[in-house]
């Protein structure tokens, strides 16, 4: 074959589809509980947009970003993530001016250059969530409790919620003095990746999936332990919403996030049935960003997953929740009357919203009979030539495979 999708994309086939469209139904309806509105920016930003607001040392800033010049010489970014094009739309039009707290939620394709694996591509789907405006704890928690709720309701019955606080400029570089001050001796035993964030952005060092890594900070100093006295008060309000909200977590005060916006609140939902590539969602507060791309001060907070890590969650444990929608009704004909027929009343009951197909490539009756079986469709109309003649037709009910003859005229008040 000549053209194959490229490495790390893929194709969703219409058998996948349908888990896509349901899982999508899903999400839309929680937004609207929580009164979220939709939000769609473009797919290709300023690169300058990413490089300021994920942070220059980050990975994917680093090494991951798909930046090219246009004709204009512009550089160029297919956006890595979403939370940046939110902001930098929120600024152009003011809609902060027109609410003083804007919810927004978002679907949409990122893409990063990572090497492929189960649960990582390179242009991949999220969903997401921003809240800009308030920096309630209240809104945390009720945030952090919609992540779970959507885990639960899509129907994932494996998951856990992790839960940091990572400071403020304020108290972090506190942290990282008492961090560098631990690892000094022990760099030259961490992995190439930790060795340059040591030198760059040494919190990064605890996202290190390497065991030697791992084991060399098992007893470094943590974020939480040197908060400023502000941000201890928002965590702990954080954990007494949540404990309201009857929403479980962890403390993990190894979780750090891979961009560089976020300010005190950090949280992952992990499920162990992904792998190495185990985050489902991730998100927090960043609370500076609006200011940093040239907004007044605006605390804010959101979180994104990725979609195809749902999905592959939702297919290890059978799908459950998903089904694919059924046509109602497929119309088996034999001869060219009984197919002008079937014709006018597929129109007649696509016109009422009743799902239905019927046979376009002259099959055997037998084949047509295979093939409502292959659509999945509740009942199938035969109409063969004596019956066409007679007015008449032979419903089938596919689940019981009960038959009855009924007239031509009575198939759409039947099905309706
Ligand atoms: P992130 O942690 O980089 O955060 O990505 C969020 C989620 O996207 C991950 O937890 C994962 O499920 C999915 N994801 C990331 N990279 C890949 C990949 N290469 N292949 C498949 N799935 C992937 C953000 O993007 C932030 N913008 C989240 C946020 C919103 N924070 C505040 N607001």
């Amino acid at each position: 074959m000549k053209h194959k999708a490229l490495y790390g994309t893929h194709d969703i086939l219409p058998d996948e589809s349908f888990k896509w469209q349901s899982f999508e139904d899903k999400l839309k309806s929680i937004f609207v509980l929580y009164n979220y509105k939709e939000i769609r920016t473009p797919i290709f930003e300023e690169t300058e947009l990413f490089t300021r607001s994920i942070g220059q040392e980050t990975d994917i800033v680093q090494k991951e970003m798909y930046t090219f010049f246009d004709q204009g010489k512009r550089s160029i970014t297919l956006r890595p993530e979403g939370t940046a094009g939110v902001v930098r739309a929120y600024l152009e039009h003011n809609l902060g001016e027109k609410s003083p707290l804007v919810k927004l939620f978002y679907f949409g394709s990122m893409f990063r250059q990572e090497r492929p694996q189960k649960g990582r591509l390179r242009q991949f789907n999220q969903f997401g969530i921003e809240a800009i405006g308030s920096a309630d704890p209240s809104l945390d928690a009720e945030i952090i409790g919609m992540a779970a709720r959507i885990c639960q309701e899509v129907g994932i019955t494996e998951f856990k919620l992790h839960l940091n606080s990572i400071g403020c400029p304020v108290c972090r570089p506190v942290h990282r003095d008492k961090l560098l001050e631990f690892m000094r001796g022990k760099v030259g035993d961490v992995c190439d990746d930790c060795k340059t964030r040591f030198m760059r952005n040494p919190l990064r060092m605890f996202d290190c999936k390497k065991k030697e890594c791992a084991d060399l900070l098992k007893d470094a100093p943590v974020m939480i332990d040197f908060l400023c006295e502000e941000c201890r008060t928002h965590y702990r309000q954080v954990k007494n919403y949540l404990s309201g909200l009857e929403v479980n977590y962890f403390e993990d005060p190894r979780l750090v996030r891979g961009l560089d916006y976020y300010t005190r609140t950090a949280f992952e939902i992990k499920s162990s049935l992904l792998g190495s590539q185990d985050t489902l969602c991730g998100g927090g507060r960043y609370d500076l960003l609006v200011e940093e791309l040239g907004g007044t001060p605006t605390p804010a907070i959101g979180f994104a997953a990725g979609m195809e890590r749902f999905i592959l969650v939702l297919q290890m444990q059978k799908d459950l929740m998903i089904e694919e929608k059924k046509i109602k009704l497929f119309i088996a004909t034999l001869g060219d009357e009984a197919k002008v027929f079937a014709s006018k009343l597929c129109k007649d009951l696509r016109q009422k919203n009743i799902a239905c197909d019927t046979d376009y490539l002259q099959r055997s009756l037998k084949a047509q009979m295979k093939e409502a079986n292959r659509q999945n469709a509740e009942k199938v109309l035969i109409i063969g030539e004596e019956e066409m003649k007679k007015g008449k037709a032979v419903l089938r009910d596919m689940q019981t495979g009960e038959q009855k003859e009924i007239g031509l005229g009575e198939v759409e008040q039947i099905l309706d």
